[in-house]
């Protein structure tokens, strides 16, 4: 008789995958923990067949909750295509999701731009195989112009732009703590069948000088995340950037906000079946973890890879220099002047909402090789550029 035992669940081979790199190297940083939780091959959170985004998920994007965000970056993407001379055009979008936003961007080109549909080429890079798969079910009627790659470095030079919404709050981020005896970071261990937290000195000199740099004084017991991916793909993107634009879209704010002495807890949180929770260690592979992103931090690896910083605002500002309103109010008479009798109104107003995703959805634009136009997405500026940067930074450089 056969003595076999299923194979343990998903969460539980990665749990103990994640276990033996600590007993064979020690201690890992929670960059290196959270990595392997959302992005180990065939078992992390990303990378697995779980539903993540949407009702049946664990939470929600904008995409989600209403096709005219699609559809206006789709008008923000044909504005910036003017800048560009005649022949082929890429949209390069990084981290597709369900592959909504490449939908609802397709549509309105193909709706608005015929002429530009017909020299567009749209990539998508993701790193779950998992999402690709249903992002190519979705996309089947565009698929004449579509690619898939798993990586920024599978792309030969681009004339376009490279977009992405929610992106950046999903890669595996550092954590430190303000300690009496200075920065230290925190790495997993195990104890017994659990993990626990370290403090140790940081894995990296680059963690101290986010601080520094920013003359940042942190008090004693201040915990927070520092996204080092985020640069790194920050970097990348740039280096595959010929001419034209980043757009990223994401909530955060800029260093000195994010890293406000009354900000002693920092942003971290997981998400599985749209509960909230700070812990890390519970449902490893089944919940999605995130932090907001620090602005600054891509403005200015942007920079250093020779991007000029073109504008800074909320979603809310974005989408009104887009137009929303009027899409708003055609809605709004078509349901009788009631905001209580349209569903589809309220959605809309939720991507405003300044409690919400108006307000806590950032947009940063940045421009390789093209001349300064004005964008309609940053007419109505909730910042100014110099609210990101170091005093220290360059100014502007002409193209
Ligand atoms: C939070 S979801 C956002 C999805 C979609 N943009 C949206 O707004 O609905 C993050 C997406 O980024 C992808 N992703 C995460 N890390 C990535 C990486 N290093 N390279 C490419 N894609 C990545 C995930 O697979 C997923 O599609």
């Amino acid at each position: 008789m056969s003595t076999q035992h299923p194979p343990p669940p998903g969460s539980d081979r990665l749990r103990q995958r994640i276990r033996a790199e600590i007993a064979a190297h020690g201690p890992i940083p929670f960059a290196r923990f959270m990595e392997r939780a959302l992005y180990e091959p065939g078992l992390g959170y990303y990378t697995g067949p779980r539903t993540k985004i949407g009702k049946e998920g664990d939470f929600y994007t904008s995409l989600d909750v209403h096709p005219v965000f699609g559809r206006l970056i789709g008008a923000q993407v044909v504005e910036m295509s003017r800048a560009l001379p005649e022949g082929p055009f890429t949209v390069v979008e990084m981290g597709a999701g369900k592959g909504l936003l490449a939908f609802d961007i397709l549509r309105a080109v193909r709706d608005t731009a015929p002429a530009l549909f017909a020299r567009l080429r749209y990539a998508i890079v993701d790193i779950s195989p998992d999402l690709m798969a249903r992002q190519q079910r979705l996309l089947a009627e565009f698929s004449g112009c579509i690619t898939w790659h798993s990586g920024l470095e599978e792309l030969a030079p681009v004339r376009g732009v490279l977009l992405s919404n929610e992106l950046v709050d999903s890669l595996p981020h550092h954590q430190v703590v303000m300690t009496a005896g200075g920065l230290r970071e925190v790495f997993v261990a195990v104890a017994g069948e659990r993990f626990v937290e370290r403090l140790a000195p940081p894995s990296s000199p680059e963690l101290a000088q986010t601080f520094e740099k920013r003359n940042l004084t942190l008090p004693e017991g201040y915990r927070t995340e520092i996204n080092l991916a985020a640069r790194r793909w920050m970097r990348l993107a740039a280096e595959r950037l010929d001419a034209g634009y980043v757009l990223t879209i994401d909530y955060g704010y800029p260093a000195t906000t994010l890293y406000r002495s009354d900000r002693r807890t920092g942003s971290f949180l997981c998400y599985h079946r749209h509960m909230v929770s700070e812990d890390p260690y519970a449902r490893v592979g089944e919940q999605d973890m995130t932090a907001h992103v620090d602005f600054s931090a891509l403005a200015d690896a942007g920079m250093a890879a020779g991007l000029t910083l073109d504008g800074f605002t909320d979603q809310a500002h974005f989408l009104v220099g887009l137009g929303i309103s009027t899409w708003m109010q055609q809605v709004l008479d078509r349901d009788g002047g009631d905001p209580e009798n349209s569903d589809e109104f309220r959605s809309m107003r939720r991507l405003m909402d300044p409690l919400g995703m108006g307000k806590a959805f950032k947009v940063l634009v940045q421009r390789r090789g093209v001349p300064p136009q004005p964008l309609s997405g940053l007419q109505f500026r909730a910042f100014d550029v110099s609210d990101l940067t170091l005093p220290e930074s360059p100014p502007e450089s002409p193209p």
